[in-house]
């Protein structure tokens, strides 16, 4: 009888459970893997190892196992290492590098960027990864603000260093470029010195003092307004971002497809730091290129593909072709994904699981989407609040500020309302925060919910569902309010993109003299052999959006200004606005009963002088 009692118990267990929560199993795997990373982390914590070191272990493990493939080049682990010690090596000597030094790359994506990265951590120096396509006033400023002496460059890059030079050499700096040789005076080359250095491994005293908390890498985000800011990345943080990896479900036999820039977050410490961790085989490229992107796949056997933003939707927009699900990609790991193209990438390209993450580069709060669940950004759960405590606050949008009770403090707002992310900065959370910018006000906020306490500012709007998924909503900035009505750009360009002649949209808000708020302004690129119709797009805002969120103004561009990582730059389209004596490119004005107009300077002045009523 009792046996009975047992058997069926056993038998409705799991009936329950997933009655209860359908998503038991998915749960179930990420804690054990949340908790396995911690007992790494406590381990690590106890007696410090960096990420080069784990890179140094499988080394041992499989030194001829392919570590980089780039181009038509393959480097093993047990190359990369020797290849790394010779670098260490040649800057020891040349450019007296020592234990807690900064050194600045100024490097595209290949080989070398890695070598030299593996071995400045061999050195126990910091490497500070400067943008490719920054330059002259922004470059110095970058390179000023983390501290280094030594800039290392590619042959590619020498013009836009020579830009500055004069600067650099004012302030001491010794310039590296990656060649055999060079005749531009106080420009050294670092390949001969590179090719003639010994491979032998380095001392682990040289960099004895090197610990959790010490400084590893500086990152630079690019701001909405202002110069970037160098985020500091310890080793504790790159350890931490490696480990997406292993959550997302990365094997050490997979074959990774890194083409995002390797001066970022995504690429190296996601990408290449997540490949490093779990051993496995990286494709390096040079940059994104859409028409190549399936064939690389194809030919290097690639099991796991990053993505970024507006990635999937360029490789959705390529027309279909007869081998589309013809490749071994299983997983895609990133972030910014849209609902509509993750299910339009999944019906295109096969069953590939899309494992989308949430978090900065400085950020305190993480969020990974590991059930796959579409158009989430992660899923809440007891642990990870009990590690990292962040809440939902109420915001308005008016203000731009979070709103405060009658006793000063912030509001939570409701399940399954949209609030402002922030999380509590502490010991287990802490905030990377940036170089050199010691109020950081920006990001930090204070007596949140009791007082004194210290919150991060994501600056990001989410949602969560009543079953614990998290949404992403908007970054602030990225909406913005006109009429009293709060205008959201991503749903505006979303609409904007079903319009059969429109590639891109990027949509923003300008300021108009005598008016509250901001009206709608839309950047659009077009389709290849199509013409701006004012007529049809009038036709299709008018059916699809309320009349405060239709674009007011378009203007046409060549191609959308985006960042390194194609997030769409919308300050300065905003700041430029709608002055078609400013403006170069082609601007239409949508005029009530009429459409969308070429925009004069009739129509401009009558706006400025407030004779035209919007
Ligand atoms: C990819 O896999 C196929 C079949 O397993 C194999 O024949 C080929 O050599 C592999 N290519 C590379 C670049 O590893
Ligand atoms: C655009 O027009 C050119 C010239 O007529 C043609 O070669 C090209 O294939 C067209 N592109 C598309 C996408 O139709």
């Amino acid at each position: 009888m009792i046996l009975m009692l047992v058997f069926t118990l056993l038998a409705v267990l799991p009936v329950w459970i997933f009655w209860r929560n359908p998503y038991f199993l998915g749960d179930l795997r990420y804690f054990t893997t949340v908790i396995k990373i911690g007992i790494r982390m406590a381990k690590i914590r106890k007696r410090f190892s960096s990420l080069l070191d784990c890179f140094l272990e499988h080394v041992k493990k499989h030194p001829h196992k392919s570590f980089v493939v780039f181009e038509d080049s393959s480097y093993s682990y047990i190359q990369a290492d020797r290849e790394s010690s010779k670098v260490a090596r040649a800057l020891q000597t040349h450019a007296h590098l020592k234990e807690g030094d900064t050194v600045a790359l100024f490097l595209g994506n290949q080989p070398h960027f890695i070598w030299v990265w593996l071995g400045l951590a061999k050195l126990g120096c910091v490497a500070s990864l400067l943008n490719t396509n920054i330059r002259s006033k922004s470059l110095l400023h970058c390179f000023s603000c983390c501290g280094a002496t030594v800039l290392i460059t590619a042959a590619e890059l020498r013009g836009a260093v020579e830009e500055v030079l004069p600067a650099l050499r004012e302030q001491g700096v010794r310039v590296f470029v990656l060649s055999e040789s060079c005749d531009v005076e106080s420009i050294e080359s670092l390949s001969d010195k590179i090719q003639q250095a010994s491979d032998q491994p380095l001392s682990l005293q040289l960099r004895a003092n090197v610990n959790l908390k010490s400084p590893a890498l500086y990152i630079y985000t690019s701001g909405t307004t202002g110069l970037p800011k160098a985020a500091v990345v310890n080793h504790e943080r790159v350890w931490l971002a490696s480990f997406l990896g292993l959550i997302a479900g990365l094997h050490s036999d997979d074959v990774l497809y890194v083409y995002l820039p390797l001066y970022h977050t995504a690429g190296i410490l996601m990408g290449l730091g997540g490949a490093i961790e779990r051993g496995c085989t990286v494709v390096l490229r040079r940059k994104f290129s859409v028409s190549n992107f399936w064939d690389d796949c194809r030919k290097y056997n690639v099991t796991v593909i990053q993505y970024i933003g507006e990635i999937m939707r360029y490789l959705c927009n390529t027309p279909k072709r007869d081998n589309d699900k013809d490749h071994k990609v299983r997983l895609a790991l990133g972030n910014g994904i849209r609902a509509d193209t993750w299910t339009d990438f999944l019906e295109r390209f096969g069953n590939i699981q899309i494992c989308e993450f949430y978090g900065a580069t400085e950020s305190n709060i993480m969020f990974v989407s590991y059930i796959g669940k579409v158009g989430a950004i992660g899923r809440e759960n007891f642990l990870h609040k009990l590690r990292n405590p962040y809440a939902l606050i109420k915001y308005d949008l008016e203000t731009e500020e979070p709103l405060r009770d009658s006793r000063g403090f912030c509001i939570k707002v409701p399940a399954g309302e949209t609030g402002l992310l922030v999380g509590r900065i502490g010991a287990t959370a802490p905030f990377g925060g940036y170089l050199k910018n010691e109020q950081q006000t920006e990001k930090k906020l204070r007596d949140v919910f009791v007082k004194g306490d210290l919150y991060f500012n994501s600056g990001d709007l989410l949602r969560v569902d009543n079953q614990g998924f998290v949404y992403f909503q908007d970054r602030i900035g990225d909406t913005f309010r006109w009429k009293g009505e709060n205008v959201a750009t991503t749903e505006v360009a979303d609409h904007l993109l079903t319009v059969d002649f429109v590639e891109e949209a990027n949509v923003y808000g300008v300021k108009v003299p005598g008016h509250e708020g901001r009206i709608g302004m839309a950047a659009l690129t077009l389709k290849e052999n199509m013409s701006f119709d004012g007529k049809r797009l009038h036709q299709h805002v008018k059916n699809y959006l309320p009349s405060y969120a239709r674009p007011r103004f378009i203007r046409i561009q060549d191609a959308l200004a985006v960042t390194g990582t194609f997030k769409q730059l919308k300050a300065k389209l905003a700041e430029e606005g709608f002055n078609p004596d400013i403006i170069q490119d082609p601007l239409f004005f949508l005029e009530d009963n009429k459409g969308y107009v070429p925009m004069s300077k009739d129509i401009f002045s009558s706006i400025s002088e407030g004779t035209l009523k919007l």
